[in-house]
């Protein structure tokens, strides 16, 4: 097995494990023992290829973008999941969990939800399901986030306010997690990233891991081998980077690289830099690195895109950070708004802001020519409309 996967007990190394209120045990033993079996049956494989297929519009394109790659003197090819329906990578790990969540036959599911990319990708699949669905988010991320609201509504969700708090992200998933605690028998919880008590960060790297499986066919097919130098992915929790590199963890060949927010720069107080800033701790439910204060308190983090503001990191990326089989580098809203803007007018794509982070990394590395480069785009800019408009005065 691999060193860099989840071993028998839960772990990446020292990371990971389940530190959960003695409440949510009997939960996350039920999936502990039971994800495995699960989604390694016949049944389950078919239904989840074919929703891949025919729902989610899988496999999304390799596209070799020209431009871009005569700009940077690499082969830069970008793995097109803004082209997913909804709009970005978050649907694959939906549509894994709400098949499990019937296999285990829960009727409602639950969610937390920051920018709402997760919670529509939820609010969609337990449409498609016919499942009640309860999505909590920040009040203050409900302000923001209006359109998306609007559509988790539209498919029938119910959106509730988290009023505790710093009214973002954080509180949601606290509310979420007192949910389930109340609601232990029918209810199953959708976790959007690669984070939370194990068995999340290792299910939903499975479920997230089409992406790089569906790169080694298409890469073979475009350049006559199926790695890359370079695989390329922002990092919130961590759910489309881990899938990004899944296939190619142990290819030494291959240089891994995640992309973290600077937000407004590192060191500036404003900042979602987990592997720079934080430390060894728990969130969430997994030892990881978090950022936290001296005596342990959270750290509130941010990032001009909702989805990187989140204080913490996967247990797997905070273990390929420490064994350094990753590099770690992060990138301020200027640089992935002007990188956001470049894609646009090179490629005619608008990326969404997060993986507009992967892409401004581009600009920090240096090619010698022939390079093969892959960035993982992991969703649509459409969300972000109002703050292209409003950064550049448009
Ligand atoms: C388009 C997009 N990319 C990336 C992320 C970050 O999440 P993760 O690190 O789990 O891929 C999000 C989160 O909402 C997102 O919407």
């Amino acid at each position: 097995m691999s060193e860099y996967q989840v071993n028998d007990k839960g772990y990446y190394g020292n990371f990971g494990g389940a530190y959960v209120p003695e409440m949510l045990y009997p939960n996350v033993e039920e999936l502990q023992q039971q994800y495995l079996q699960i989604i390694q049956r016949s049944d389950f494989r078919e239904e989840f290829d074919q929703l891949l297929r025919d729902y989610v519009g899988r496999p999304s394109p390799l596209y070799f973008a020209k431009r871009l790659s005569e700009r940077y003197n690499a082969n830069i090819f970008l793995k097109r999941e803004d082209l997913n329906h909804t709009g970005a990578h978050k649907i694959n790990n939906t549509i894994g969990q709400i098949l499990l969540a019937e296999r285990l036959g829960k009727k409602r599911i639950i969610a937390e939800t920051g920018a709402g990319q997760h919670g529509v990708a939820t609010a969609t699949v337990c449409a498609l399901k016919g499942l009640q669905c309860v999505v909590y988010m920040g009040a203050i991320d409900i302000e923001r986030q209006a359109p998306n609201v609007a559509r988790m509504k539209m498919m029938g969700a119910e959106v509730i306010a988290a009023t505790s708090g710093s009214r973002t992200l954080k509180d949601a998933t606290n509310e979420a997690l007192r949910d389930w605690i109340n609601n232990p028998v029918d209810t199953h919880y959708i976790i959007g990233s690669v984070v939370g008590p194990h068995p999340y960060p290792d299910m939903v790297a499975r479920f997230q891991s089409v992406i790089s499986a569906e790169t080694r066919k298409q890469l073979l097919e475009k350049t006559g081998r199926e790695t890359p130098d370079y695989a390329l992915a922002c990092v919130g929790g961590g759910s489309n980077a881990a899938g990004m590199f899944y296939h190619f963890l142990d290819e030494p060949s291959v240089s891994l690289v995640a992309v973290e927010a600077a937000g407004k720069g590192v060191h500036s107080g404003e900042s979602a830099a987990t592997t720079v800033l934080g430390r060894e701790g728990v969130l969430h439910g997994s030892r990881s690195i978090v950022m936290q204060t001296d005596d342990g308190q959270v750290v509130e983090p941010y990032s001009i895109s909702a989805g990187l503001d989140y204080p913490g990191i996967g247990p797997q990326h905070a273990w390929l950070h420490k064994t350094g089989r990753a590099t770690y580098a992060c990138i301020t809203d200027d640089e992935a708004m002007r990188a956001g803007l470049l894609l646009t007018r090179l490629e005619g794509i608008i990326p969404a802001i997060e993986s507009a982070h992967a892409l401004a990394q581009l600009e920090k590395m240096v090619f010698k020519g022939g390079e093969n480069v892959v960035v993982c785009l992991s969703g649509r800019g459409d969300k972000d409309l109002d703050n292209y408009m409003k950064y550049f005065g448009f």
